[in-house]
C-alpha cells in the first residue's frame, strides 16, 4: 500500500483534474443541483477545483479561488444539495478507480467543509 500524501496517491494534478472534470459533468446532470451550474464556466469551475484539491491534499499547487464560506456565500446551500455534492465525489472518484482507502479520505475532507458551506 502507498503511504505517500493523498495528493500522491489521487495521481497528482493530472489525477485530480480527470477527478474534477467528471465530478463538474455529474454536477451538470444532476438534477438536485444542475441549477445552479447553468451559468458557470466549466473550464474556470474545474481549474479552481483541480487547485483546491491539489493544496488540500498535499500538492505543491496554490489556490487562487475565493476560500469555501466565500465562494458558497448567500447561496442557502440546503443539506440535501451537499448530499448531492458527496454522492457525485464518491461516484467521480470510483469513475476514476480511486481506491476505498482514499475515498474515505478524501470524504472526510469534503464532510469537514460543511459548516463553511451549508446555509451560508
Ligand atoms: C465539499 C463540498 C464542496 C467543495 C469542496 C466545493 C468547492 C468549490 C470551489 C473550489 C469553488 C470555486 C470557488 C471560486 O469560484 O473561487 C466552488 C464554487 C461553487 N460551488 Fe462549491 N463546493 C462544495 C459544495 C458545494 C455545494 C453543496 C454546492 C451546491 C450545489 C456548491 C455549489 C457551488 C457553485 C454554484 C459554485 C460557483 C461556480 C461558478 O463560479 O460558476 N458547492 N465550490
Amino acid at each position: 500500500m502507498s503511504e505517500g500524501s493523498l495528493y500522491e496517491r489521487l495521481g497528482g494534478e493530472e489525477g485530480i483534474r480527470k477527478f474534477a472534470t467528471t465530478l463538474f459533468d455529474k454536477h451538470a446532470s444532476n438534477p438536485t443541483i444542475m441549477a445552479r451550474y447553468t451559468n458557470s464556466n466549466r473550464d474556470d469551475v474545474i481549474r479552481l477545483v483541480t487547485e483546491f484539491v491539489c493544496a488540500g491534499t498535499g500538492g505543491p499547487q496554490t489556490y487562487s479561488g475565493k476560500d469555501m464560506l466565500a465562494a458558497h456565500k448567500g447561496m442557502n446551500i440546503s443539506e440535501v444539495e451537499y448530499m448531492a455534492v458527496l454522492d457525485d465525489i464518491v461516484a467521480a472518484l470510483t469513475a476514476n478507480n480511486v481506491a476505498q482507502r482514499e475515498q474515505e479520505e478524501f470524504l472526510m475532507i469534503a464532510y469537514s467543509l460543511r459548516a463553511e458551506i451549508l446555509h451560508v
